[in-house]
């Protein structure tokens, strides 16, 4: 099922669908809460992974780096990378791929404490970290991605000033914008940011090094790529069968629902006027929810006997 919004452009469709989970292959009563938490950041983790593997991590890569950390959408991306790791596909040099999480002083018990990254570190001392001065001989300079899911301008001059010095060891073959957590409302910096669409990033862009034209100065230089999860959909779609596909899915959601219980403590808020004061203090705190929680708000006054709630609509 679909809501009809014309105003938006045809190949944000997918934004628009709303599905029944009396016809959705992936449902199950058990797992709905957690559902209603991953499902739709999930996939753009899932896929914005699977669009990076497709280039073999632009022709392999020693380190990935993470903003926003303890944010699903960039721990459920650490965690799509160590999947394909386990797995240990031929394909892609990922076996020696280590990730690296920035995040919140606050936040950097919550996130070290999941066990997707292999280090995390603070926004405020992390260029003093190893990894981001450390040689290695038969490297003679690790190859970085940057998933920017923070979207603070100050953290991502940081990063690119570290990597554009003549004294950095390391080389950034990519920067990818996901999210924006750390843009506060009415901040201009959306349009300043030059998006390039996420194209088949096959032998072309491989390399990643292409100037960044409102920084000069910063010589040859990863452009910033925005991932948008309908564009790759639709390139995937020539290149897989609808089965593989699904079945993949399948798969990937089968695994995430084993995984992921113990990662974000789950609290429940029950009836109108509790769902109300819930929202209304969170709004009016300045930190907003932690990110160890995740709140499923029922409009019912109670839990469903037996699971069974009788819809209303
Ligand atoms: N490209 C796409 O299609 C797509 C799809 C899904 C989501 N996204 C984007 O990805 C980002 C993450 O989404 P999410 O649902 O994964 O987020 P989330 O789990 O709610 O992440 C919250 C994180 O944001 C940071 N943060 C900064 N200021 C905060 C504040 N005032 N209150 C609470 N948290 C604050 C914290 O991370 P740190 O302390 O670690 O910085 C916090 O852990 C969003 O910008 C979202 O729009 C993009």
């Amino acid at each position: 099922m679909y809501v009809p919004r014309p105003h938006l452009p045809a190949d944000r469709r997918v934004y628009n669908q709303i599905q029944r989970c009396s016809t959705d292959l992936l449902y199950s009563r058990e797992t709905e809460d957690l559902t209603m938490l991953y499902r739709p950041l999930f996939w753009t983790s899932y896929w914005c992974e699977d669009w990076l593997a497709s280039s073999g991590y632009r022709g392999g890569c020693e380190y990935i780096l993470i903003s926003s950390a303890s944010s699903k959408t960039a721990f459920c991306f650490a965690y799509s990378v160590r999947k394909r790791i386990e797995r240990g596909l031929p394909k892609e040099s990922t076996s020696n791929v280590r990730i690296i999480g920035l995040t919140s002083k606050g936040n950097l018990h919550f996130t070290e404490k999941l066990g997707l990254y292999h280090e995390v570190y603070d926004y405020d001392s992390f260029l003093s970290a190893k990894p981001f001065h450390t040689k290695d001989k038969s490297k003679p300079q690790p190859r970085w991605i940057y998933i920017d899911v923070a979207g603070n301008q100050t953290l991502n001059s940081k990063i690119y000033t570290h990597f554009a010095s003549p004294y950095s060891v390391s080389k950034l073959v990519a920067a990818v914008s996901l999210g924006m957590t750390n843009l506060a409302p009415g901040e201009a910096k959306a349009d300043t940011i030059e998006w390039t669409a996420n194209l088949e990033n096959t032998s072309e862009n491989g390399g990643g090094t292409k100037p960044i034209s409102s920084s000069p100065s910063l010589g040859f230089w990863p452009r910033t790529e925005q991932f948008f999860l309908p564009e790759w959909l639709a390139i995937r779609r020539l290149q897989l069968t609808p089965t593989q596909m699904f079945d993949a899915q399948k798969e990937a959601w089968g695994a995430l629902m084993q995984d992921c219980p113990s990662w974000v403590k789950l609290e429940y808020v029950y009836g109108g006027e509790q769902v109300q004061k819930a929202y209304e203090a969170m709004a009016s705190s300045s930190r907003g929810l932690g990110p160890d929680k995740g709140w499923i708000w029922s409009m019912w006054d109670t839990e469903a006997e037996n699971g069974v709630i009788k819809a209303k609509l």
